[in-house]
């Protein structure tokens, strides 16, 4: 049968089904809003954000949607799969509605300019539709919805990066935290949807961003992941101090905060990282040593009809650097099997790129088209979905052996791991991650979330390490 575990996890994860369990002022709110986030992780930031825009205006946060007076729904269009999941939500989301009249719901988004005729007036299945660039509208959109009419705003905006807006931490460990520097793309990879559903790119004031990682580490957390499609591209002029900052310099920046702070980012286009970016992550003690490297291909011809603008050579050059500056960095990719016209010599070409690389996370999806990308206009789809499926389990089943082999080489091992969280199979045990992401449980001892523990590894599964305390390495 096919395992196709890996897309699935990806698809369905429902990052949180959001819930600030501090309401700002007491938990005296009239009305109560529930969230769920799905897609990637700049969606569950943007859902914060959404958040504290909420609690301003009154509606505080409930982690059960039976109790809400609104719902919504912070949708992904990346995939079909994607899509269908989503779907399945607002029906179920309908029938609450029939049983509490007056229950508003929201669909927000990726899927929010594509879907909004059909959510609202052919299905009806929602009374708002809300694009990601318009979270700022929603106090006066559900004003709108309340009086019976269908809510809608899907406009993207060329600067709105919501950077002056404190995010509402939900379904939080208070440890990690995901901070977003950029938003939209200008990559337009063929196959990617995201340059329609989000716009165009732009960054988020430096000095907002240091304040929010400066704020996050007095509440108490203890690592940052910098958020954007496209991090390297990250572009930003103070003109009160009459300086560029750079992706590398803002990191740098970040990382001076305090050394308690860990820095992480994602994600990195490979035609955009530079020296500088992987030199920073040298310097830097509390900047993890991990890059999540997305390829897609490993064919040079398929990556050309994907317009990644860069080609299996300059990939693997770009891999060789990152070994050559950081020895001791995890890596990460994204893979997509049977994009148009993708021939079995391409495939193998992919299989040989992950033989290279011998990544240690690998996110291996099978090639979905999107209506209005640049593929679906210009190519056709021309791949049987049994041979994308089967393309898919040989990468994820080289993947599994190679992530195996990874943890399997870390036995023996001590490494600096930030506290996360209580494991969920054992309550006698925590877990944390270290510099290159491997997330390693231990006995929980008198140890508190958020402190650093040096762990020596004793053995592994293939997703966990399994360590004791030590005194230091
Ligand atoms: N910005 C990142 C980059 O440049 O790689 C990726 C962003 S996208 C949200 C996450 C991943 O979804 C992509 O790296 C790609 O592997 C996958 N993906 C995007 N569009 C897809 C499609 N139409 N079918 C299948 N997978 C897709
Ligand atoms: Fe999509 Fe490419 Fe932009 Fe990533 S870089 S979001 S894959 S267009
Ligand atoms: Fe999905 Fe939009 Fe992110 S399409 S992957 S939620 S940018």
């Amino acid at each position: 049968m096919l395992d196709l575990s890996l897309q699935k996890e990806h698809d369905e994860q429902r990052q949180g089904e959001a819930f600030a369990p501090f309401a700002l002022d007491g938990n005296h709110y009239k009305k109560h809003f529930y969230i769920e986030s799905y897609g990637c992780a700049m969606n569950f930031a943007d859902s914060e954000v959404v958040a504290s825009i909420l609690h301003e205006n009154g509606y505080g946060a409930t982690k059960d949607e039976t109790l809400a007076d609104l719902i919504l729904i912070n949708t992904c269009s990346i995939r079909e799969k994607a899509e269908l999941t989503v779907r399945k939500r607002l029906t179920t989301f309908k029938k609450l509605k029939r049983a509490k009249p007056g229950l508003l719901v929201g669909v927000l988004g990726c899927m929010a300019e594509r879907l909004k005729s059909q959510f609202l007036e052919e299905e009806k299945l929602v009374d708002m539709v809300i694009g990601p660039d318009s979270y700022r509208h929603l106090p006066s959109l559900i004003e709108e919805a309340e009086t019976g009419q269908k809510a809608v705003n899907v406009l993207l905006s060329r600067d709105e990066t919501y950077g002056d807006i404190a995010p509402v931490r939900l379904n939080s460990n208070g440890v990690n935290a995901f901070v977003s520097i950029m938003r939209g793309c200008n990559n337009m990879c063929s196959f990617c949807v995201v340059p329609f559903t989000r716009g165009r790119e732009r960054s988020r004031d430096a000095n907002s961003i240091i304040k929010e990682c400066k704020d996050l580490l007095d509440e108490g957390y203890r690592e940052v992941t910098l958020l954007g499609q496209n991090v390297d591209s990250y572009y930003w002029i103070d003109e009160a101090q009459g300086t560029t900052i750079t992706f590398a310099l803002l990191m740098e920046k970040v990382a001076q905060i305090s050394p308690l702070l860990r820095v992480r980012f994602s994600t990195s286009h490979p035609k955009d990282i530079t020296d500088e970016v992987l030199f920073t992550i040298a310097k830097y003690e509390n900047i993890c040593n991990y890059i999540h490297l997305p390829v897609q291909s490993g064919s040079s011809r398929v990556l050309q009809l994907m317009n990644r603008t860069y080609s299996r050579e300059w990939y693997i050059a770009k891999v060789d650097r990152i070994r050559e500056i950081l020895p001791d960095c995890g890596l990460s990719t994204d893979m997509i099997t049977g994009f148009c016209t993708e021939t079995e010599e391409d495939h193998q070409a992919s299989i040989s790129l992950m033989e290279y690389c011998h990544y240690d996370l690998a996110y291996l999806y099978f090639y979905s088209e999107r209506p209005g990308t640049l593929a679906a206009r210009r190519f056709e789809d021309d791949i049987p979905e049994p041979i994308k499926k089967r393309r898919l389990q040989e990468l994820i089943d080289l993947h599994r052996q190679h992530s195996l082999e990874c943890m399997q080489s870390e036995v023996g091992k001590t490494f600096k791991v930030l506290i996360e969280g209580t494991s969920k199979k054992n309550d006698q045990e925590l877990y944390g991650r270290n510099d290159q992401n491997k997330v390693i449980v231990f006995p929980r001892g008198n140890y508190q979330l958020g402190e650093y523990v040096y762990l020596k590894v004793h053995a592994c599964t293939a997703g966990t390490l399994i360590g004791e305390p030590v005194s230091k390495k």
